[in-house]
C-alpha cells in the first residue's frame, strides 16, 4: 500500500511510539509527549501497551507504507522487553530512540543486535550540579557513560538533544563546542515548548540562537525537503567541526506544514499531532482490522497546528481557527 498523506497533503512517513511514560528522571521542562506530566509509579503498568501489541501496530505501519519508527517514553529503556520489540519490529522499518541515556551502559550493544539504528540522548547541561536541576537526577556521569556506550556499539552519529529555555539557553556555547571537539556526536538544540508545560516565561527567543549560530557555522547547509538548517561548527583549536541542528515548532507554521509524523501513546491511543489531546484515537482491541482503520482515521484527520488548527488573531497572537471550535 502507498503512503497515505491527509488533506494537507502531508505524507505520513514515521510514527513515535510512547513505550511508557514512566520516567527515572523529573525534567522541569518535559511535556511528556503531548500527555503533560502523568507520571507515577516506577515498575511496570497494566495501562502499557504489550510487546505483541506493539508489534502488531507497526506491522500495520508497514503496510502503509511508514519506513520509520522512535521509541521514546517516558524512559523507553524502562521496558525489559525494548530489546524483544525492536527485534520484532519489521525489517523494513529504521528504528530509533530517544532515552536519558542512563540505561545505556551494558544495554547499547544488544539494541544495536536487535535492530535499533540511531540514538538521541537528552543532555542538557555538561556539569553534574546543572543538569541535576534541569532533570532532577544526580545520573550525570551515567548519561555520559551511556553516550559513550552508544558509540562503542556503533550507534554514530549519537545525537545529544537539548532543550533550550531560560534554564540551559547560556550553556548553548559549551555544549556546541563539546560536539565540535568530540567525534560521532551531533546537537539538536530544541526549543522549549511552552504550550503543554504552562510555563511560558521559559521561553526565549530562538532567532537570537539562529542568528548566533550562522555567526559562528564554518558552513550552512539548507535542505528544501526537511526546512531544517544545519550549521557546521569547528571547534576551538581548529582540528574538527560539529553539526548543530535546531528543531523550533513553537508558532511555527513551516514547521507543522512539514510534520510527517503520527503517535501512539503507551495506552495504545493514535495522536495526530504533540500539541493537541482532542484527537487521541484508541486502536479497539488492538485487532488489525481496527488498527488499520484507526490508523487511517488518524491520518486523514491530521491538521497543522500553527497555520490552521490555530491561526493569527487580530493582536498578532494565536486563536483557534472557528472551524474546529464545535467540530
Ligand atoms: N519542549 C521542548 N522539548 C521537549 N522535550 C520534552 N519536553 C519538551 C518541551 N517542553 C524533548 C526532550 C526529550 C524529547 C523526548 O522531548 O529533548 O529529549
Amino acid at each position: 500500500m502507498s503512503v497515505l498523506a491527509d488533506e494537507f497533503g502531508r505524507e505520513v512517513t514515521g510514527v513515535r511510539v510512547s513505550l511508557t511514560d514512566r520516567c527515572n528522571f523529573d525534567c522541569v521542562y518535559c511535556h511528556n509527549e503531548g500527555l503533560g506530566d502523568t507520571r507515577g509509579p516506577m515498575d511496570p503498568q497494566d495501562n502499557e501497551m504489550n510487546t505483541d501489541d506493539i508489534v502488531r501496530f507497526l506491522e500495520v505501519a508497514t503496510e502503509f507504507g511508514i519506513g520509520k519508527v522512535k521509541f521514546t517514553g517516558g524512559e523507553p529503556m524502562l521496558r525489559d522487553d525494548l530489546e524483544e520489540i525492536i527485534r520484532r519490529t519489521p525489517s523494513e522499518m529504521e528504528v530509533s530512540m530517544t532515552t536519558n541515556g542512563t540505561f545505556l551502559p551494558g544495554r547499547a550493544e544488544g539494541l544495536v543486535e536487535a535492530g535499533l539504528s540511531r540514538v538521541n540522548v537528552s543532555q542538557d547541561a555538561l556539569d553534574p550540579k546543572e543538569f541535576a536541576e534541569i532533570t532532577k537526577s544526580g545520573a550525570y556521569d551515567r548519561v555520559i557513560e551511556g553516550v559513550h556506550a552508544a558509540l562503542d556499539a556503533g550507534l554514530d552519529p549519537v545525537k545529544l538533544n537539548m532543550v533550550v529555555f531560560e534554564h540551559t539557553a547560556g550553556y548553548v556555547p559549551e555544549m556546541v563546542e563539546h560536539v565540535a571537539k568530540n567525534d560521532g556526536l551531533q546537537l539538536q538544540l530544541i526549543q522549549y515548548m511552552p504550550e503543554l508545560t504552562g510555563k511560558p516565561e521559559w521561553n526565549i527567543d530562538i532567532d537570537r540562537v539562529h542568528n548566533w549560530l550562522s555567526e559562528q557555522a564554518v558552513e550552512i547547509e539548507r535542505r528544501e525537503m526537511h526546512h531544517r538548517a544545519r550549521y557546521w561548527i569547528e571547534n576551538d583549536d581548529g582540528d574538527g567541526r560539529g553539526m548543530v541542528e535546531i528543531v523550533d515548532p513553537v508558532e511555527n507554521p513551516e514547521f507543522c506544514a512539514n510534520c510527517h509524523r503520527v503517535r501512539v501513546t503507551h495506552e495504545g491511543y493514535l495522536k495526530g499531532c504533540l500539541n493537541r489531546n482532542d484527537d487521541l484515537r484508541p486502536m479497539g482491541e488492538m485487532g488489525r482490522d481496527e488498527i488499520r482503520e484507526t490508523l487511517r482515521e488518524t491520518i486523514e484527520n491530521r491538521v497543522p497546528f500553527y497555520g490552521e488548527y490555530m491561526v493569527r488573531s487580530g493582536d498578532g497572537g494565536w486563536e483557534m481557527n472557528d472551524k474546529y471550535i464545535n467540530a
